[in-house]
């Protein structure tokens, strides 16, 4: 379990997480979306003693979380925002040299890496150097280093940006083979279909602040199940939430300019909420 409690972190005169608390219990998928600068980072490198809080605790599996704790880094897997690959080292190379970093005895090395080359579809391109692999290879070794070690708990920080759909597909199967073998999991995304489709709950962050957290279905119909979107004045596009179809059809019968009824998503959800925030 991973247990955020009252934690705060500001560089200058920005505060970057304020007073954020949440719990993701053991093999939750949690993702934790928000605008850029949301503090979202900040967060993930204070849960890997990467920085210290200037507030509040961190507690994962019971222990604290603090720079030298060496015993939870084992437990711990991560996926950082930027590619962290050795360029100059090839495929496999990558995965053994993450392994000796854990200590952890060369046969066993030898076996995960099989194992990972196999799970993340990269035989084919083992002894390439890095350099030369593709957006989607590089961000599918970067999942595979992350779990040489097999760590319980495992954070990733927008494992999928910039790469086409089969790819996030791929790497999207990838994660939720480790969710249902129990990993928990902590993902940042900015793809808010990705959190609806992999997440069993999602928390929303704005401004260093944590203002929702919930399972995607509560999250939509806290708002209500059904959009209407439609055109006002020919000027501006508008959105309203209903909670059932007919009182949506009802509004929608009394517009005088184009709209569409259709399903609320995540996408809805953030930006009706961040919008209540900015007013
Ligand atoms: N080392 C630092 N020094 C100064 N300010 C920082 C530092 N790291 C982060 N910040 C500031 O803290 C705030 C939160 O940044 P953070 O990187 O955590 O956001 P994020 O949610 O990860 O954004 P993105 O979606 O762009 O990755 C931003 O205003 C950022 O400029
Ligand atoms: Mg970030």
């Amino acid at each position: 379990m991973v247990e955020i409690k009252s934690v705060s972190k500001s560089y200058d005169d920005v505060k970057a997480v304020d007073n954020v608390s949440l719990i993701i219990p053991d093999a939750t998928f949690m993702g934790l979306l928000g605008p850029n600068g949301a503090g979202k980072t900040t967060l993930i490198r204070m849960l890997l003693g990467l920085i210290d809080s200037d507030e509040g605790r961190m507690v994962i599996d019971g222990e604290d979380v603090s720079r030298d704790n060496h015993s939870l880094k084992k437990k711990i897997g991560v996926v950082p925002q930027h590619i962290n690959l050795d360029k100059e080292l090839s495929v496999k190379e990558n995965l053994i040299f993450s392994g000796l970093l854990y200590k952890m005895e060369r046969q066993l090395i030898n076996k995960r890496t099989s194992e990972l080359l196999e799970a993340m579809n990269l035989i084919r391109v083992k002894d390439r150097v890095c350099k030369h692999l593709s957006g989607g290879m590089k961000r599918k070794l970067m999942i595979a280093k992350a779990l040489i070690h097999d760590p319980n708990i495992i954070f990733l920080d927008e494992p999928s940006v910039g790469i086409d759909l089969k790819a996030r597909r791929e790497i999207w199967d990838i994660l939720k083979r480790m969710n249902s073998a129990g990993k928990t999991i902590l993902m940042t995304t900015h793809y808010i279909e990705e959190a609806e489709y992999l997440c069993d709950k999602v928390s929303l962050m704005n401004d260093g602040k944590i203002f929702y957290c919930d399972t995607p279905m509560n999250l939509i119909e806290m708002i209500g199940r059904f959009t209407v979107e439609y055109f006002e004045n020919s000027l501006e596009t508008k959105f309203k939430y209903f909670k059932t179809l007919e009182l949506a059809k009802d509004f929608a019968s009394k517009i005088n300019d184009k709209y569409t009824i259709r399903d609320t998503t995540l996408e809805d959800v953030f930006y009706s909420f961040a919008n209540r925030m900015v007013k």
